[in-house]
């Protein structure tokens, strides 16, 4: 079977053959064939929303769950009380202001409803799109159209022709071509049943409008993704993983240079990026989407599915996407992005992130934290800031002063040569002065960190599991590597014989003291840092994405 193919867009000034077009579409429809047609929403996939008969074909075609109601397609409201039952005049007040629009109100069903129209429900979704083929086309078919949207179920939406025929060639009758979607997102749905209007779905027409003309509106829980599992959404078709590209998603919310830097934090060579057009330059080695400069909510929304579709005939493993702010459009957008990511969001501006690092030396440590710094993360070098305590905090000289009597000069300043000979192979004098400098470090650190931003932090500490530092970081990590390898780097970093690199080695703690007190490691067997930089970027990429979903999870 070949689909029709019904071209209105250029045929400009040709009226006899537009109006041929449209009348052949209403009168397939009118005879129980599926035609797509377009809206100012999204393609929609037509039938007489009357014929049972046809609208099951509409579920056979796109391979939607049969629970999932189809939304009818009117002319205006002149037709509601053909088709519900008990309408509240508020139906009236938001057709009159809405309609023709992206505007979907649930209504009590009338008789001649039929069954498979709304999946058995007593209520029904009407809407007037605002397209003047379709109107036209529906004027003429005498019929509401049932129409969900156009694309394969679970696919993201049809926003042109393109895309219905890449979807749906062979299993319908025929496409109307109206040209791309000036909208680009799915109507707003509205159940105007219960008590209060509540809205169901985000789309096309902003809910702050709907606010502005009748007040609050409730937001029903399948919106923002927070269902229980098992719980039924008041909206079936929202329960279902939609617009879904092959390739998993990760939604990054937040502000845009920071959702941006974020996703640039994560990408890998196989990454797909959909970000603003402002950040496209920071993701030159991806397979990049713009959809829109960060203000431009309507082009947004225009191009948001096409950017979820187009991967699918890209090699990309998985999608980063920013996500407007939820004001407008953008609730509608980040909605569509979201259910396309399942829900896997990241917020890349409401943490802070401790990682603790620490091994022997040769390991790998250094490499590790500048690997870190690339990531976009921050180094405390606590050995750094013990120094500087050492010369400046009265308290610590203080104590320093008291157990190690002479360490300080008549001018008050440290002589670091006396008290390094005193606590120099000396085992109980040196656990006195470590326990004087954790004592010091440990809250001075904590309160470095928590006047810093939010963003991600390496707590570099030789001692961090001894001193408590431990207790500040959310991961610990334990860089560790083969004994033979580290030989060999210390040789060459320090240029020493290969006897006194071991003898380095064999004076420090072994890897399994590490490993068995790190809440993760590190092993360095790399031959070279390139690859090791390599691996710890993927390592540390993984543990950061960790510690925020966990996070994430807690606050929810
Ligand atoms: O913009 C749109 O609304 C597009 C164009 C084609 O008009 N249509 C569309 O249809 O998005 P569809 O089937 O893809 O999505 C309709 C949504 C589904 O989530 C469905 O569960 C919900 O509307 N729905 C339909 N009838 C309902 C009802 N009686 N009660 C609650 N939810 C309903
Ligand atoms: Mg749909």
């Amino acid at each position: 079977m070949h689909t029709l193919y019904f071209d209105l867009r250029d045929t400009k000034g040709q009226q006899k053959l537009i109006e041929d077009n449209i009348s052949a579409a209403a009168k397939l429809l009118r005879d129980g064939a599926l035609v797509a047609i377009p809206t100012e929403t999204v393609y929609g996939l037509g039938a007489n929303g009357l014929d049972g008969a046809a609208v099951r074909r509409i579920f056979e075609a796109k391979g939607r769950p049969q629970d999932n109601p189809l939304i009818l397609h009117l002319t205006g409201p002149q037709w509601l009380p053909r088709y519900c039952r008990d309408i509240p005049p508020m139906a009236y007040v938001l057709a009159r202001k809405f309609w023709p629009g992206p505007l979907t109100m649930i209504l009590k069903r009338g008789d001649l409803v039929p069954d498979e129209t709304t999946a058995g429900l007593d209520t029904v979704g009407v809407r007037c799109p605002n397209h003047p083929v379709t109107l036209a086309i529906i004027r003429e078919a005498g019929v509401p159209i049932a129409a969900p949207s156009a694309n394969l179920s679970g696919r993201p939406s049809c926003t042109s022709a393109a895309d219905v025929i890449e979807d749906m060639d062979g299993k319908i009758e025929g496409v109307v071509d109206g040209g791309p979607c000036a909208v680009g997102v799915e109507s707003t749905i509205l159940d105007l049943t219960g008590d209060q209007p509540r809205l169901l779905r985000p789309g096309g027409l902003p809910v702050e409008e709907l606010e502005r003309l009748i007040g609050p509106i409730a937001v029903d829980k399948a919106v923002t993704g927070t269902l229980a599992e098992g719980e039924r959404p008041r909206a079936p078709g929202m329960k279902y993983r939609h617009y879904a590209p092959k390739a998993p998603v990760t939604v990054v919310t937040g502000a845009p240079a920071k959702s941006a830097r974020e996703i640039r934090r994560q990408v890998g060579p196989s990454s797909g990026v959909i970000c603003f057009d402002e950040y496209t330059g920071l993701f030159t080695g991806q397979v990049v989407r713009a959809i829109g400069p960060v203000e431009d909510k309507l082009a947004q929304a225009q191009r948001v599915f096409e950017a979820l579709r187009s991967f699918d005939s890209s090699a990309v493993t998985e999608i980063y996407a920013q996500c407007p702010d939820g004001q407008g459009l953008g609730m509608a957008v980040g909605n569509r992005l979201k259910k396309a990511a399942g829900f896997h969001v990241v917020e890349a501006d409401s943490e802070k992130i401790v990682l603790g690092l620490t091994g022997g030396t040769g390991a790998g440590k250094s490499s590790a934290l500048a690997v870190i710094q690339k990531l976009g993360g921050t180094v405390l070098d606590c050995d750094r800031v013990y120094h500087k305590m050492l010369a400046e905090n009265e308290e610590m000289q203080k104590a320093v002063g008291r157990t190690f009597p002479g360490v300080f000069r008549p001018d008050g300043s440290l002589d670091r040569r006396k008290l390094g000979q005193e606590v120099f192979m000396k085992k109980e004098q040196l656990e006195k002065l470590n326990a004087i400098v954790y004592h010091f470090l440990v809250p001075e650190i904590e309160k470095q960190l928590n006047a810093t931003a939010d963003g991600i932090y390496a707590v570099d500490a030789i001692n961090l599991l001894e001193s408590g530092l431990d207790q500040v970081c959310d991961r610990t990590v334990a860089i560790t590597s083969p004994t033979e390898l580290r030989v060999r780097r210390i040789m060459a970093r320090d240029r020493i014989t290969e006897q006194y690199a071991r003898m380095r080695i064999t004076a420090q703690k072994p890897d399994e003291y590490y490993r068995s007190k790190c809440s993760c490691e590190l092993n360095n067997d790399a031959d070279t840092a390139e690859e090791f930089q390599a691996a710890a970027k993927r390592f540390f990429s993984r543990l950061i994405r960790s510690v925020r979903e966990e996070k994430q999870n807690r606050t929810l």
